[in-house]
C-alpha cells in the first residue's frame, strides 16, 4: 500500500510550479479524439486520472502517445470500439466523457455507469437527458449506458443544475450534430471555457462558454491542433492553503489568479497575504489565521473541491468557522479523519462547524477521496509528530508529484511505497511502446 509520511511543523518556503489542470486535461483529451487528425496537448499533468483517460482512449482504438518533451499526441481517427472496459471507467467519473465522444464520432456508445463515490451520489441523468435531446435512444443494461443516435440534431437543452460534466459532454456531443444546440444553465467553470477554446481552435463553433448559455453549431470537420492546458487552480489553491496551515512564504508559478478570485478573497479574509504578479502568486503566512465562513457554489463561487483543504486550514484558525457544502451531498466524510488529528469539527447536514484549535497531533489517517487527501496533507503539515496518509493512490489521481513538490519547499514528507513505486507508468505511452 502506498503511503505518505509527514513530520509536521516545518514552514514552507520556495517556489512551486503548478501543473496543468486535471479536470481540463481529462475533458480535452476526450475532445482531441474528435478531430480528423492528431492533436498535440501541452501542460497535461502526469497523474493517475490522466493515465486512466489515456488508457480509455486507447481501449477505444485511439492512438495516444507522449513525446520526449512530455506533449500528449492523440489521434481518434482509428477509434473502432464503442465500449470502454468497466475496469477503467469505474476509476473516475470523467470517463463518462467517452460517451459524448463516441456518440459524436460513431453515433453509438456503450459506457458503464461511473456510479456514486465517496463525496456523495453522482448520477449521470442530466448527461443522458442531453444525449436524448440530441436524438439518442438510451437504455441502461447490466450497469451500462447503451446509447444509439437515431438522428443527431442540435436541440435546446436546459441543464437542471449547472453541471460541469454535463456541459462538457454536451459540447463534445453537439459539435458534430446537425444544426444548433443551445445549452441553458450551463456551467461556467474555467475548465468548460478551456474545452470551448479548444473545440473552437479545431474549427467547431461554440459561443458563450463562461456564461449561462452556450450555443454550439455542429460541423463535419474538426482539424488537429496544438493546445496548452490551463493551470490547475485547485492544485495552486491547495498549496496556498498548505502555507496558511503551517506558515511560510511560497511563490506559485504558472497560475491564472483570475480563476481563483473567490478563493483568494477567502484566504485573505483569514489573514494570509497574497501578492499577485501576472501568472504568479506569492502566498505568505505566519501560520496564525482567523476563522472564516464560506459556502461552496458553482463558479465563480467558492469551489466545492477546495472546501476540504480549506476546512483543514481553518481547523487551526482562531475562532469558529461555518462551512456549508451546497454541491455534493456527502463531501464531509473526511472530517472523521481530521478529527483523528485533533480537529474540533462537527457536521450538521450540509454544514461543518469548525472550532479552531491551536494544535493538531500526528496520527495515521485514511484518504477517502481526492480532495480529502488534499485536506489531510494540509492538516498533516501542521501537526506535531508524524502523520501517515494511507491510500495515497487516491491523492495521486489529481496531484502530480505532490511529495516531491512539498519537499522542494521544505516539508518533511516521505513516500512509503511498500510494493515499489506506485505512480502510473507513462512509459506505456512512449513513442517506442505505442504502435503508431
Ligand atoms: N448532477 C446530477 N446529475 C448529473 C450530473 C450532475 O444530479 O447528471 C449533480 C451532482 O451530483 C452534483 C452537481 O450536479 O451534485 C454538480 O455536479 P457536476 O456535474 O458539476 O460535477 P462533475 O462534472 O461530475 C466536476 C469535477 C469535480 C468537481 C465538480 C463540481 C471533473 C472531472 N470533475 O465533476 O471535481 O467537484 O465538477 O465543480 O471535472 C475533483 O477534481 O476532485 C472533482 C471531484
Amino acid at each position: 500500500m502506498a503511503r505518505i509520511l509527514i513530520r509536521g511543523g516545518r514552514e514552507l518556503h520556495g517556489t512551486v510550479d503548478v501543473s496543468g489542470s486535471k479536470n481540463s486535461a481529462l475533458a480535452i483529451m476526450a475532445a482531441a479524439a474528435l478531430a480528423d487528425r492528431e492533436c498535440v496537448l501541452e501542460n497535461i499533468p502526469f497523474q493517475r486520472d490522466v493515465w486512466t483517460m489515456a488508457k480509455i482512449l486507447q481501449s477505444l482504438g485511439a492512438q495516444v502517445w507522449v513525446d520526449s518533451t512530455q506533449r500528449f499526441h492523440i489521434n481518434g481517427t482509428t477509434i473502432n470500439n464503442v465500449r470502454p472496459p468497466y475496469e477503467l471507467v469505474r476509476r473516475m467519473r470523467a470517463s463518462f466523457y467517452a460517451a459524448g465522444l463516441l456518440l459524436a464520432l460513431r453515433g453509438q456508445a456503450e459506457v458503464p455507469l461511473p456510479g456514486g463515490c465517496s463525496i456523495g451520489s453522482r448520477p449521470v441523468n442530466f448527461h443522458i437527458k442531453g444525449f436524448e435531446r440530441l436524438g439518442a435512444e438510451v437504455r441502461i443494461e447490466h450497469g451500462c449506458m447503451i446509447a444509439r443516435a437515431k438522428t443527431w440534431q442540435g436541440a435546446h437543452f436546459y441543464i437542471d443544475r449547472a453541471s460541469v460534466g454535463t456541459t462538457i459532454n454536451m459540447m463534445l456531443a453537439a459539435c458534430r450534430a446537425e444544426g444548433t444546440t443551445v445549452l441553458e444553465n450551463a456551467a461556467k467553470e474555467p475548465e468548460v471555457v478551456d474545452v470551448a477554446i479548444f473545440l473552437n481552435s479545431m474549427g467547431a463553433r461554440v459561443r458563450g462558454a463562461g456564461t449561462d448559455i452556450i450555443r454550439i453549431n455542429g460541423t463535419d470537420t474538426l482539424r488537429g491542433i496544438h493546445h496548452t492546458i490551463i493551470p490547475d487552480r485547485l492544485e495552486a489553491a491547495t498549496f496556498a492553503m498548505a502555507v496558511g496551515s503551517v506558515g511560510g512564504r511560497v511563490t506559485l508559478r504558472n497560475v491564472m489568479p483570475e480563476h481563483l478570485r473567490s478563493v483568494l478573497l477567502k484566504i485573505k479574509e483569514s489573514g494570509l497575504t497574497v501578492i499577485e504578479n501576472d501568472a504568479e502568486l506569492i502566498i505568505e503566512s505566519d501560520g496564525n489565521k482567523k476563522a472564516v465562513d464560506v459556502e461552496t457554489a458553482t463558479y465563480p463561487g467558492f469551489p466545492t473541491d477546495l472546501q476540504q483543504p480549506f476546512v483543514a486550514m481553518l481547523s487551526t484558525a482562531q475562532g469558529t468557522s461555518v462551512v456549508r457544502e451546497t454541491i455534493f451531498d456527502g463531501r464531509f466524510r473526511y472530517v472523521d479523519e481530521l478529527r483523528r488529528l485533533g480537529a474540533d469539527i462537527t457536521v450538521e447536514r450540509d454544514t461543518a462547524i469548525v472550532r479552531g484549535t491551536p494544535r493538531l497531533t500526528g496520527a495515521p489517517v485514511e484518504v477517502t477521496d481526492l480532495r480529502a487527501g488534499a485536506a489531510l496533507l494540509v492538516a498533516g503539515l501542521a501537526t506535531e509528530g508524524e502523520t501517515v496518509l494511507n491510500e495515497i493512490d487516491i491523492l495521486d489521481r489529481g496531484y502530480e508529484a505532490v511529495d516531491t513538490k512539498l519537499r522542494a519547499i521544505g516539508a518533511d514528507v516521505e513516500r512509503l511505497d511498500d510494493d515499489g513505486p506506485n505512480i502510473p507508468d507513462f512509459n506505456d505511452f512512449s513513442e517506442a511502446n505505442v504502435a503508431l
